[in-house]
């Protein structure tokens, strides 16, 4: 696959004045495979389009005259203090976007005051990130692995870096199938490796095969597809930290999680990445935060590009949301600066989101009614 240069700033002068105008930055900054791979969902990507949809179909009531001028967008996340009620999404091979990878991204989430979640597939290693996002919380995200040793040794290392919480993600017993990786036979290139996997990469499998997805064979060969509740039993005795389970959409798996003892569930579809035809995060969420009942945090992801989206999440329940594709669009775009530039605009949008509905904090918004439909 060729490698072309990240560029490392704006394409032209203008400032992005939403988290899409990184996207338009980034699509001419990363190699077309580069893009695609971000970009793409499973099958026909109805499931991708869908989150979109949904969230464009919810209406927010604003209120009036509450004597709100300038609301805090700070609120907690997992009983921490966060400058707003967001945070990175887990997203594997940084380094494919910008030289700087995780190192930049996490540095950037450092200094917006919320909280980076590296992904077990990081091109960077654990320790190189935790020391990058500085006083910045980092959330280690586990994909469960055949060797069950090598989990625990990746535990113990997150846990050692002084991660502060653990994200597993439970909607990946396989790769799901994303069309556009395949047609590229998407393969990483040589610089671009899993940092904290043993080997770091699978050479036979990272042939860059039309048809084949490197990526997809090298998941199949080292993750266990046959994860139980009685793994996340496990894991949640071997954890100090607090444990979020990322990938549930069913209310009763939401429930099944909480009785484990996760302190939160997220709701999440993967980006449209994983199962095509699996709803839009926005429709689940309403019956996933009844169930919960307020029994652990309910994060919401897939689709978030705003803060007016942020807003929806909350207003239909959500403690807070995970930002993915959009974090890696301003990498790409510019490093480590386009990263806080990106958190900074998501931050005065979701201020100026508070202020127009007559909320003062992000927990008030969470009293907002929703209508569908628009
Ligand atoms: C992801 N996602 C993901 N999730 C995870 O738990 N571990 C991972 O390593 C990855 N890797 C990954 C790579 C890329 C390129 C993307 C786009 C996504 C899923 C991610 O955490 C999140 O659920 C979605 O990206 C959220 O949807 P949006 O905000 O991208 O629409």
């Amino acid at each position: 696959m060729p490698t072309t240069e990240p560029a490392t700033g704006p394409v032209d002068d203008r400032p992005p004045v939403s988290l899409a105008d990184f996207a338009e930055l980034a699509r001419a900054a990363v190699p077309p495979g580069v893009w695609d791979y971000v970009d793409g969902g499973s099958g026909a990507e109805t499931t991708l389009a869908a989150n979109r949809a949904a969230l464009d179909r919810v209406a927010v009531l604003p209120r009036m005259l509450t004597g709100v001028d300038e609301p805090r967008t700070a609120a907690p996340l997992l009983g921490r203090p966060q400058a707003m009620p967001v945070a990175v999404a887990p997203m594997a091979y940084q380094r494919l976007l910008h030289p700087d990878g995780e190192v930049a991204l996490a540095a950037a989430a450092g200094a917006a005051g919320v909280p980076y979640t590296l992904s077990t597939l990081s091109s960077s290693t654990i320790e190189e990130v935790t020391a990058a996002a500085g006083d910045g919380p980092v959330w280690f995200q586990l994909y469960w692995l055949r060797d069950r040793g090598l989990v625990a040794e990746l535990l113990d290392r997150a846990h050692a870096a002084g991660c502060a919480a653990l994200m597993v993600t439970v909607d990946v017993p396989v790769l799901g199938r994303r069309r556009r990786d395949l047609r590229n036979g998407f393969a990483l290139p040589p610089h671009v490796t899993a940092a904290n996997l043993p080997g770091g990469r699978d050479d036979l499998a990272h042939t860059g095969t039309p048809g084949v997805s490197a990526i997809a064979a090298h998941t199949g060969a080292v993750f266990a597809p046959a994860l139980t509740w009685g793994d996340l039993d496990w894991l949640r005795n071997r954890t100090p930290v607090p444990l979020l389970v990322k990938g549930v959409l069913d209310p009763r798996d939401a429930v099944r999680a909480v009785q484990v003892g996760a302190d939160a569930v997220v709701v999440s579809n993967h980006g449209g990445r994983q199962l095509d035809g699996a709803p839009a995060t926005a429709t689940v969420l309403p019956e996933v935060v009844a169930a919960v009942d307020g029994r652990a945090e309910v994060l919401l992801d897939s689709g978030v590009r705003s803060g007016p989206d942020v807003l929806r999440a909350l207003a239909l329940g959500a403690t807070g949301v995970l930002v993915g594709r959009p974090m890696l669009w301003a990498l790409a775009a510019g490093g480590r600066a386009g990263a806080e530039a990106a958190l900074a605009l998501l931050a005065a949008e979701l201020r100026d989101a508070l202020t127009l509905s007559g909320c003062s904090d992000p927990g008030q918004a969470r009293r907002l009614r929703t209508m569908t439909g628009g």
